[in-house]
């Protein structure tokens, strides 16, 4: 492992523990089974470790310099990262926002924003003789691990729950990944495949565990810098399940402050499901993450226990944000805004943050032209079943006449 320095370890209670010796601290096992914390990557921050010149939209490896890589080429085949920053203007017409903003993380080699962690832990795990690899998933991380593993010539064991989205569990299959269903969920998942991969030896993917995978989330964030011409933006809506998507925003956006590049950090809203709000319950009642219930359509932020809950909510409560949550309902209606003014299919976890946003505007948390960006985190390319009819079919039998008088 290559340039961070030094570390530290964030404990449940959102207390910090200084650890000196990364490469011991990268080597230990934090996130044992009682919960000791998660260890943050920091580095030697300097203007240097930030790229020059033009962004090109040349992917997550521009950022080498702050990433947990040493100094061969990177063998990794897929292109990652580098995703658009669109500026939607039927959805900024629609929704009144001039300074709206689609970070769309749908681009990547399975269409959701865990390729980022993928290839950064396969581009380490290439240069290994470990062939399996190993993570559970509600859904687009196994996804991701599986194409990510097939193209690096690795092997993926996926742990899902039993109930896993049949589309997302067919291209796990299609990619050719062993899939382990586990009863008893997603929680139970991560802990048999952290288990696993303690007993067997291989390599660990799992959010919040592998310190690697919030260094390669941080990378969407400084993509959005760049991409704002080197400023960062007021508000970034981010969906919140486990916590790692928003851990990384918030290390990317403190990093360029810590290079010296900007004087602030942009403010964080973290978005849950109403039906699993346990890191917004957590930051409303200054009390510890709890496990709660868990019953929504986004299986992408479906977390009960989750495993980076306390940064998340540091993190946070730092920026200045806050946490909103939003009803199933908002969610399908903000995925046909996407759709249908902004061009872009979003699955419901990642529409969450639109109707996020929308609530924090409501409630004045955020204000209209502020300079607002959101995440999409994933597309409804994989969740088929959530996709509603906005347009309409007309049945005419090759006659224009009758064209014409059905479009009305
Ligand atoms: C589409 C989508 N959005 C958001 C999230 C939440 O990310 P995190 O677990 O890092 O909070 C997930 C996680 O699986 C997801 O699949």
């Amino acid at each position: 492992v290559g340039k961070p320095t030094h570390a530290l370890l964030v404990h449940d209670d959102g207390s910090e523990e200084a650890v000196p010796d990364v490469a011991a601290g990268i080597g230990r096992d934090w996130a044992t089974e009682n919960e000791r914390g998660q260890l943050e990557l920091l580095y030697d921050y300097r203007p240097e470790l930030l790229p020059s010149g033009q962004w090109h939209g040349d992917g997550m490896w521009r950022y080498r310099d702050l990433l947990p890589l040493d100094d061969r080429p990177i063998s990794y085949p897929l292109p990652v990262g580098g995703t658009p920053l669109i500026a939607p203007p039927a959805v900024r017409d629609e929704l009144g926002l001039p300074n709206l903003w689609l970070k769309d993380e749908t681009r990547g080699p399975s269409a959701s924003n865990k390729d980022r962690a993928t290839a950064l832990i396969l581009q380490q795990a290439m240069t290994s003789g470990t062939r399996r690899v190993t993570c559970a998933s509600t859904g687009n991380v196994a996804v991701s691990l599986a194409v990510g593993a097939a193209a690096a010539g690795k092997e993926a064991v996926t742990f899902v729950a039993a109930d896993v989205a049949a589309s997302k569990l067919r291209l796990m299959l299609q990619s050719g990944a062993t899939v382990v269903k586990v009863e008893g969920g997603y929680e139970a998942a991560f802990r048999l495949s952290r288990a696993a991969a303690r007993e067997f030896g291989w390599i660990d993917r799992n959010t919040g565990v592998n310190p690697a995978t919030v260094e390669a989330k941080k990378t969407a964030a400084l993509e959005i810098w760049e991409q704002l011409g080197r400023e960062v933006p007021d508000v970034v809506v981010v969906p919140v399940g486990d916590g790692p998507t928003l851990h990384g925003m918030a290390k990317g956006f403190r990093e360029i402050v810590a290079c010296g590049a900007s004087q602030r950090v942009p403010r964080l809203v973290g978005v849950q499901a109403e039906g699993c709000q346990p890191i917004k319950h957590a930051w409303e009642t200054g009390e510890r993450v709890r496990p709660a219930i868990s019953a929504t359509i986004a299986d992408g932020i479906a977390v009960s226990r989750p495993v980076s809950g306390a940064a998340a909510v540091r993190d946070v409560v730092r920026s200045g944000g806050c946490f909103v949550s939003v009803s199933d309902t908002q969610m399908l209606d903000a995925m046909r805004i996407l759709a249908t003014r902004g061009g872009v299919l979003a699955e419901p976890a990642a529409a969450a943050a639109l109707a996020g946003l929308l609530v924090a505007l409501e409630r004045r948390l955020v204000g209209a032209g502020e300079r607002i960006v959101v995440l999409v985190t994933g597309s409804s390319l994989k969740t088929p079943e959530f996709l509603r009819a906005h347009g309409r079919v007309i049945e005419v039998d090759g006659d224009l006449d009758a064209l014409r008088e059905s479009l009305g």
